[in-house]
């Protein structure tokens, strides 16, 4: 690699602290400094820098949205946030603006800054490598539909690459409605030796246990009522190729039997013959169903869901990972741009603050819809908090069952993490509103409705 020292943006409104900064770190970085949000954009967009330093509290707006904005663009740099005082609430939020690193100022050591920084650069480093490496190889197999660059995805796309060229290794993929379960199954049949062959999908949930049955497995005439033909089942259609089973935890207990069955031997019947069939099929199921839950409790076979889960994909929900937030919501705005035949060129840093701190449970699959539906409103070129609002309305209190309680646990921490931010903006202000609003870098108008969502207007 070329011996060119790193390109450094500091951004910071006060002057001795660019300055000292600048001094501590030119001679082994190329530092460029930049006064508020708007001269680095203008920056970022010439140049293409290594690592940006950031504070938090700017002119216009905060350093958390200048990181928002500057992950958008196609090189982002490396974002490190500096703010005045450490607190919890503050870190959070950063990490979820895309932060890389996060530093409280009154502690800062330069030499401790600048191993953060030749720490995160290391890690950008082997990380671009890897990008390009993946890119070139997902493109030549049809795995750059799967979004995701977050730590928790990018170790399931890491298992997808490593398992799919097993030629049988059967693979069960969990993860609640809408994680993207089907995509992955597809994925790893591109991946596989068997591409070229047919991938036949049955959703189990669809059928009754008798049509079932014969769906999968292929009956001789007469074999049941309504059976007036001799019909192959997917099993044989799959031959060659993969049989992809979703929502698995719905089959009945005589297809759990058959189906164990196939897994040992490789063989079935048609129903209404006794003549042995095999099929070279690699089977892949999914399910958003708790497995272990009902083999306990009896409804799904102990032994079958062993043989099934050979190798385990469990994908995690959106709420867990929402850094791909962001990279899944531009995707998708470019979709449904195309296709609605309308030039929305991105999505404002508020709305996206939206997205990201909403708790997605109907996962990426809501995303998207919510993304169609902004798309749709949008006016300008710009999807703005209004084209989003409707789509991120916190679940109905008093919701309950597992999907609730699953999201329940995520969301309040980043509810809790906003309201003390906008409590101790307040409290600051002196209960002035405008200047508590800019203080956070919000609008007046959205700083209100959340004053009124969260009840503080006695502040
Ligand atoms: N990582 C991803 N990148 C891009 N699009 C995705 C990703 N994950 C999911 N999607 C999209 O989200 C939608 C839902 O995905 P999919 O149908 O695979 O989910 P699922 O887990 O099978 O859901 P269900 O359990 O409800 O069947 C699809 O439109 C899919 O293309
Ligand atoms: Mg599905």
């Amino acid at each position: 690699m070329a011996m060119t020292k790193p390109m450094l943006l500091i951004v910071d409104d006060e002057k001795p602290t660019r300055e000292g900064l600048r001094a501590a770190l030119e001679d082994r970085y190329d530092v460029y400094i930049a006064e508020d949000a708007a001269a680095a954009m203008t920056l970022l967009e010439r140049e293409r820098f290594d690592v940006m330093l950031t504070d938090f509290r700017l002119p216009n707006e905060d350093g958390m949205k200048l990181i928002a904005r500057a992950k958008s663009l196609s090189k982002p740099p490396i974002c490190i946030l500096m703010t005045a005082y450490g607190s919890e609430e503050v870190a959070v939020q950063a990490m979820k603006s895309g932060a890389d690193d996060y530093l409280a100022k009154g502690r800062m050591q330069i030499d401790e800054l600048e191993m953060r920084i030749a720490r995160a650069l290391k890690g950008q480093t082997l990380e671009e490598e890897n990008v390009s490496l993946r890119q070139q190889l997902d493109s030549k197999f049809g795995l750059e539909n799967l979004i995701g660059e977050s730590a928790p995805m990018r170790s399931v796309l890491d298992k997808v690459r490593q398992v799919a060229p097993a030629r049988a290794a059967t693979v069960l993929i969990l993860g609640e409605s809408g994680t993207g379960k089907e995509l992955i199954a597809k994925a790893i049949h591109q991946l596989s030796p068997r591409a070229k062959q047919p991938m036949v999908t049955v959703h189990c949930a669809a059928l009754s246990a008798t049509l079932l049955e014969s769906e999968l497995f292929g009956h001789e005439r007469g074999s049941f009522t309504g059976a007036h033909e001799r019909r192959i089942g997917r099993f044989e259609e799959a031959n060659g190729g993969s049989l992809f089973l979703d929502e698995i935890g719905e089959i009945d207990a005589s297809t759990q039997v058959k189906l164990l069955r196939f897994l040992g031997e490789r063989t079935f019947e048609r129903v209404g013959s006794n003549k042995t069939v095999t099929s070279d099929v690699r089977i892949i199921t999914a399910t958003n169903k708790n497995l272990t839950e009902m083999v306990r409790a009896g409804t799904f076979r102990e032994d079958l869901y062993f043989r099934l889960k050979v190798v385990e994909i469990k994908l995690p929900p959106l709420r867990e990972r929402r850094s791909d937030v962001p990279l899944l919501a531009g995707a998708f705005l470019r979709e449904f741009s195309r296709e609605n035949q309308k030039v929305v060129k991105s999505i404002s840093p508020e709305a996206m603050a939206l997205l990201t701190n909403y708790s997605w449970p109907g996962n990426v699959r809501e995303l998207r819809a919510a993304i169609e539906g902004a798309v749709v409103l949008c006016r300008g070129d710009r999807v703005t908090p209004e084209d989003v609002q409707d789509y991120v309305r916190p679940p109905e209190l008093g919701m309950s069952g597992p999907a609730a309680s699953s999201t329940g646990g995520a969301f309040e921490t980043v509810k809790d993490a906003e309201r003390q931010l906008i409590v101790r903006a307040l409290k600051e202000a002196e209960g002035n509103r405008t200047m508590a609003a800019k203080r956070i870098g919000m609008s007046r108008r959205t700083l209100h409705r959340k004053i009124h969502d969260y009840q503080l207007e006695n502040l």
